[in-house]
Parts: structure tokens; sequence; C-alpha cells
């Protein structure tokens, strides 16, 4: 289908412009010009509207959903292992499914196109991201806590489902080795070896929390980083979440390797574990990029929330106004997250590019007046101001209606999860 949008303020790579946008075959044919023979099938009126690239959540665990609102206030180890987990025990793979469905409507309705995830029951994910139409790079969390061949075996489950959905045309794949403390040397040799044979990405968890950072240097007398980099973990193709407790060796290394760091700054703040040394990683030349982490924690999937928290917390943890700008974390919330999927063909409104684009609705009284829309995306926006989105061009949401999902019957099954595994 070929869209036109008519004269809309858009955010472009360094400028953002009132210009119009044609996008046919699923692809951005035109910024400005017309191409040639370009009929539109559909046109959309930009006036009082903002045309942005979609928001890529690099970090989440998408079901989570599920458990939202049922852990707060507690210290890591008590939420994880005392509430989380138990919890977790009791999914099948259609709450899973439900639970991502629930999450792609979250993060379609705050202008999110694509999302990198870690959790389990890939295939019951795969399926929800197939309905719905959002972009996704899946990944089962991989750890061997319960002896080498329970670590043998969530690498086979993981091996399986990314055969049966390889060729998707949005969904990818990543290994996801879940953390140093729950991953021994070997397994995490083992899943690094298994990556590069198989080409594939990784996706971790590294210095989380404080916790953390003592026990590894107790039992392995280095940090996460120097650990997972001697098993082969660390690399260009290392998507690294959290990163909260850094040694300056260790952002050298990250930034040597071409690897990812993953922000997330609600989760991390909410759970009382820091936050990690944006302005730092930035000036060292790694690629940040941003996530919400899972509901559980965060205890939202908006990418805008995340991108305000982003751009205030580092001005004033180091008394700096410059620390992460608005253009910097609008930056890091686009084409950080592609670089994070390993594309350059999202992530931006160019020529070329996928049209994974979010439309917003200016009249509403925390984007007026529009003196900067940069610093509307980073400091004003809610996300409730998106009103529709797309994914290769495909729309998702229209005017604020889902399209490919039935929202009432997805709120109705969560919460018979809920009622079923006693989150209440
Ligand atoms: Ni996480």
């Amino acid at each position: 289908m070929n869209i036109y949008i008519k004269d809309i303020l858009t955010v472009l790579p360094g400028e953002v412009i009132t210009c119009s946008v044609y996008i046919g075959d699923g692809v951005i044919k035109s910024v400005g010009t017309k191409p040639e023979g370009f009929t539109a099938d559909k046109t959309i009126h930009g006036s009082g509207k903002m045309l942005i690239p979609g928001l890529i959540n690099a970090h989440t665990h998408a079901p989570m959903t599920i458990l939202r609102n049922c852990a707060d206030d507690l210290l890591f180890n008590d939420w994880l292992f005392g509430k989380i987990m138990p919890l977790e025990e009791k999914f099948t793979g259609e709450d899973i499914y439900w639970g991502t469905m629930l999450a792609a409507i979250e993060m379609i309705s705050t202008g999110t196109t694509s999302f990198i995830d870690m959790y389990d029951f890939m295939d019951d994910m795969a399926r929800a991201v197939d309905e719905t139409g959002i972009r996704a790079v899946l990944s089962r969390g991989l750890l061997d806590v319960g002896g080498p061949a329970d670590g043998e075996k969530r690498l086979k489950v993981a091996l399986d489902a990314i055969e049966r959905h390889k060729g998707h045309e949005r969904i990818s794949f990543m290994f996801a080795p879940h953390a140093p403390y729950t991953c021994s040397e070997d397994f995490q040799r083992t899943v690094a070896q298994e990556a590069k044979r198989l080409d594939l990405p990784i996706h971790t968890h590294i210095s989380e929390g404080l916790v953390e950072k003592e026990n590894i240097s107790k039992e392995y007398d280095c940090t996460s980083i120097e650990l997972m980099d001697k098993n082969g973990l660390i690399h260009d193709k290392t998507v690294a979440a959290h990163c909260v407790h850094l040694s300056d060796s260790d952002i050298n290394t990250m930034a040597k390797k071409g690897v990812t760091v993953v922000t997330n700054p609600v989760s991390n703040l909410k759970l009382a574990n820091g936050i990690a040394p944006v302005p730092k990683l930035l000036k060292a030349g790694v690629n940040v990029a941003l996530g919400t982490d899972g509901a559980a924690s965060n205890n939202t999937l908006n990418m805008f929330r995340e991108l305000a928290v982003l751009s205030i917390v580092h001005k004033g943890i180091n008394h700096d106004a410059l620390a992460v700008t608005a253009e910097e974390g609008f930056k890091i919330a686009t084409k950080g997250g592609a670089a994070a999927m390993g594309r350059s063909d999202i992530g931006e409104i160019k020529p070329g590019n996928i049209a994974d684009l979010a439309i917003l609705d200016l009249n509403c009284p925390n984007m007026q007046p529009v003196n900067n829309p940069m610093s509307s995306l980073a400091y004003s926006t809610y996300g409730s101001e998106v009103e529709t989105v797309m994914v290769g061009g495909k729309i998702l949401m229209e005017n604020r209606e889902f399209l490919t999902i039935d929202a009432d019957r997805v709120y109705h099954e969560v919460s018979k999860i809920c009622d079923r595994i006693g989150t209440r």
C-alpha cells in the first residue's frame, strides 16, 4: 500500500522540519519530493501532528506484563527470588502468548515499533509478534543453575524454536545467556561457541546490582565484563542490558569490542540498583540503546517515560545539564536500538529505510506550544499522544484504534491468568 503523509513535522536525522513522506512496499520511498509515478492509496494529513521513527525497546521481558504491580517496593533479591520467580514457575505457553499480546498493545500505543526480548516459550511469543504486527528480536533466557544437563536442555529448546521461526520477516533471534551469576563458565563458553557457529548475537544482563558485583569479584576475582569477555561473550554482536556497575577498564573493553549497552534507567532506579554511567559510555564511543526491562520492575513498557528519565537523571547525578541531551536521548531510543538489533534500515526517517513510524498528535496541552520538538519528545511527551503507528508500512494502530489486536479480549485473558497464578 502506498501511503502519503502530507506536510507533517518530521524528525529527520539531525533536523526537524515540516515535509511530506512517501511510503510504498513497506519502505520510505522519499522525504520531501514525490517519487515518480507515486499514487497514494492512503493520505494522512500531517497538520498538527509529528512523525517520528518508531522507538526501539532494546531490553524487555514482554510477558512479564502479567506481573505488573504485583511485587513492588522490595529489595532486588526479595523481588526476584521471593516474588517473581515463584509466580513465573506457574506460567504456561498460553499465558506467555497473552502477556506478550498485552505488551505489544502497550508498546504500540506508546510509539514502540521494535523490541528486543529475553524470556521463555519463544513459540508463544512468536505467535503474538506475528499476529500483532510488531517487530521483535526474541531470545530464550539460558542458564545452567540446575547443572550442565539443565543448561544443555535450555540451549536445545532455544535452538529448536529458532529453527522453527527462522526467516520470519519481523522476527529475529539472539542467544541469551541470562547473567554471569546464573551461567557457569563452561556454559558461557558453550553458548559463545554455539552463537558463533550460528552467527547469532548475544543478549545478556551484566552488572545489574551490587550483590552481583561483589559475588563475581569474590568468586572469580574479576568484574562481570572481564569474566564474560574471558569466556567469549563480549564482542561486537553483544547486547548487554543494565551495565550499572562498570569500571573504567570495563568501559574501555566495551568500546574496543563494539558492545551495545542497553540502559534501563527506570527499572534500575526502582530496584535500587543504581544507574548505568551513560555519559561516560557515550564519551568512550560505546553504542547505547534504551530499554524498559520487564513490566514487573518498571512498571510500564512506555519508552517515552524511559526517555524522559534517561534525559533527566544523568543531569542531576552529574550536576551537568548537558549530561544526556534531548537529542542524544532520542537517538539512544531509536538509532541506538536499531544498532543493537544489528540494523541500519530502521531507527531513522530516510529514503530506503523500512517504514517503522509513529505519528503523534500535537494538539495536547503538554505538547503546546511547539517550541522545540526534540525537547517535547524527551521532556514533555507522555506516550498517549501517539495516535498512529506502522511497522513495515503496515498500520497497526490508527487514530488510537488497534487494527490487529482485540484489546478488551487481551485484558480479560490476562486478568484470568492473574486470578489463576495468584498475583493479587
Ligand atoms: Ni532484564
